[in-house]
């Protein structure tokens, strides 16, 4: 790691948590520089839904280059663009009767957050969003600002403004619904909350720990956005492209977001590529108003064109993702249920599943464990207490399988080693 810790600038992350040389990948199985193999619960954070260099999408994506197809083109109308809206629109949109513009902003999930949060601001002429405790939606200053993650939001070294954080849904426990606070709030002008532009939420808080929200209450924070003519913007980044089941998470909800970003594996190749969908009447951008070099990202509109046209065309995927998305809750749970004493418990939906450690320290010392062992995953939540599975919506059961038995023998080891740790420190204050 010489080279990285020498040249790399201290931000780096990744690469501390698996401090090895990765060289190629397939599937759901990444290979470093020494041939060692891991199995990838991690995925990109959710970008490899089709998992490394998923054959059928490169070899359309091969093809584009070997045709001196246009890789940069600015935001101009290419066949590359003109194709991908066509089938996002005749794969994606019309056979759920959604309604949407699409702009293309740069092509990160933040550049997409930044976009939809200016657009809301400019189409009310409110300045305040409401965001969510332990929400993520990105680091640059707009998002940053919906970020709920102090430290996160101290690294901007200017007060990061706009921004009314409500708790999330379960923050105050099971039986308190949050949405009537902030139905309270909006409808009392002695409240001291400004009437927002936007609610932007996710229905499943990724970085913020899995934290899943219920649909009733997703159903009413629509209900309240609705009554107080506040636009609700879902941010689907983490959560959409499949992960739940369906194509965006929020389609078994039903509710009608007036914003949606999506990002992460809608290049279906783990390309950079980041949408915002609008409803029509809420395009009241001017042109060139939402500027940027790389908002016409070509390479992604063929790979993900060929995603959409490969697994969306039907619903063998996502009855896939539901069963795989069950059989790693049920092994979840049994982990939890062998080491309740410890407090342990499982979330998710779909094929993001999240094992709450209740200890960030405990969750850390599995993570390692896990990668010294060829599984590579990650922690969530405010102090890193949850184990988050991301595994390629692609894994074959048997690789799924491999590696939630291996979680499994780790969790033991370390809660094992743990806890003769701990008998030993008391036996030696006693
Ligand atoms: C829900 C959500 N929104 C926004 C982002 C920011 O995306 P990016 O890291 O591509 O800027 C992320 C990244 O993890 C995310 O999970």
């Amino acid at each position: 790691m010489r080279t990285f810790n020498e040249l790399e600038s201290n931000v780096r992350s990744y690469s501390r948590l698996f401090p090895t040389v990765f060289k190629k990948a397939q599937g759901a199985i990444l290979e470093d520089r020494e041939g060692i193999k891991y199995i990838d619960f991690l995925s990109g954070v959710g970008t490899l839904n089709y998992g490394h260099n998923n054959p059928q999408i490169k070899e359309r994506l091969l093809r584009y280059l070997e045709s001196d197809g246009i890789v940069h083109g600015l935001d101009l109308a290419t066949v590359a663009k003109e194709e991908f809206l066509e089938a996002f629109a005749a794969i994606i949109l019309k056979p759920r009767q959604f309604n949407y513009k699409v702009q293309f902003p740069g092509p990160t999930g933040t550049n997409a957050v930044e976009a939809a949060l200016k657009l809301a601001r400019k189409i009310t002429g409110r300045e305040t969003i409401i965001a969510f405790s332990n929400g993520y939606h990105g680091v640059t200053l707009g998002s940053l600002a919906t970020t709920a993650k102090a430290s996160q939001r101290e690294a901007a070294g200017i007060p990061t403004t706009g921004v009314t954080f409500i708790p999330y849904d379960g923050y105050l426990g099971a039986d308190i619904d949050t949405t009537e606070y902030l139905d309270k709030v909006l409808s009392d002008v002695g409240s001291g909350v400004a009437l927002p532009a936007a609610v932007i939420v996710e229905t499943i808080q990724g970085a913020g720990g899995v934290n899943v929200a219920s649909f009733e209450w997703l159903r009413s924070l629509e209900k309240v956005c609705r009554k107080h003519n506040v636009l609700l913007l879902v941010d689907d980044i983490q959560v959409g492209c499949g992960r739940t089941g369906s194509f965006f998470s929020f389609e078994e909800v039903g509710i009608s977001p007036d914003i949606i970003t999506i990002s992460k594996s809608l290049s279906g190749f783990g390309l950079p590529f980041s949408l915002v969908l609008m409803k029509p009447e809420l395009d009241q951008w001017k042109p060139g108003q939402h500027s940027g070099t790389f908002r016409g990202p070509n390479l992604a509109f063929v790979t993900a064109k060929a995603a959409l046209e490969i697994y969306w065309q039907d619903d063998s995927l996502s009855a896939s993702v539901k069963q795989k998305g069950t059989r790693m809750q049920l092994r979840l749970e049994q982990i939890a249920k062998n080491h309740w004493q410890a407090g342990f418990s499982v979330r998710g939906r779909g094929m993001i599943q999240g094992l709450d450690c209740k200890d960030g320290n405990l969750a850390n010392k599995i993570l390692r464990t896990a990668f010294g062992n060829g599984l590579i995953m990650e922690t969530a939540g405010a102090r890193g207490q949850v184990i988050r599975c991301l595994p390629p919506l692609t894994v074959s059961e048997e690789t799924l399988e491999k590696g939630l038995n291996l979680l499994e023998n780790i969790v033991n080891e370390v809660i094992q080693e743990t806890g003769a740790k701990k008998i030993i420190e008391i036996g030696a204050s006693a």
